[in-house]
């Protein structure tokens, strides 16, 4: 079975334990990169972690969170190879895989409800890549990474 990535800071983090025990009752399987408590911490160092997790075949995909999910996907799209999203609401989850081929979900703890985040994620993990014309956008975007990174690797 695949393995997702989860990273929250502090401002997620019991949101991210109640998807835990959702993935639980899925049977799905994760590994929970941090952060491990509610102490202030920085979201840039988990969606780091969960970016390499993805980006080096580890996880096949990820799930980001913090208040709005925009800080800590702006950190995971530093990595190369990485499409994080952040979908707060079930049409862009959905239409961020079969369009955009996101690798990484980022949901904010602060501006939706939990029982929307499980609908999303549900959403999410269950939708596929269309391929196609989609795919060749894709990689234009890859095209524009390797512009500006070295060898397309981190440095
Ligand atoms: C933490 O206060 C908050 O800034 C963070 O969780 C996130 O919303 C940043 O984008």
């Amino acid at each position: 079975m695949p393995m997702l990535a989860l990273g929250s800071d502090h401002a997620a983090f019991s949101f991210k334990e109640e998807i835990k025990a959702h993935l639980d009752e899925k049977g799905i399987q994760y590994k929970d990169y941090g952060c491990y408590s509610q102490e202030r911490t920085d979201y840039p160092i988990y969606g780091e972690k969960v970016a390499n997790a993805v980006a080096s075949g580890e996880c096949e995909k990820g799930i980001l969170f913090c208040g709005t999910g925009i800080g800590i996907s702006l950190a995971a799209n530093k990595v190369p190879g990485i499409r994080a999203a952040v979908c707060n609401d079930c049409y862009s989850a959905a239409m961020s895989r079969r369009h955009n081929d996101a690798n990484i979900l980022a949901l904010g703890a602060r501006v939706i409800g939990i029982d929307l985040a499980k609908m999303i994620i549900d959403i999410w993990l269950n939708t596929q890549f269309e391929g196609g014309r989609h795919a060749e956008r894709v990689a234009l975007i890859s095209r524009i990474e390797a512009k500006h990174t070295r060898n397309g690797k981190n440095q």
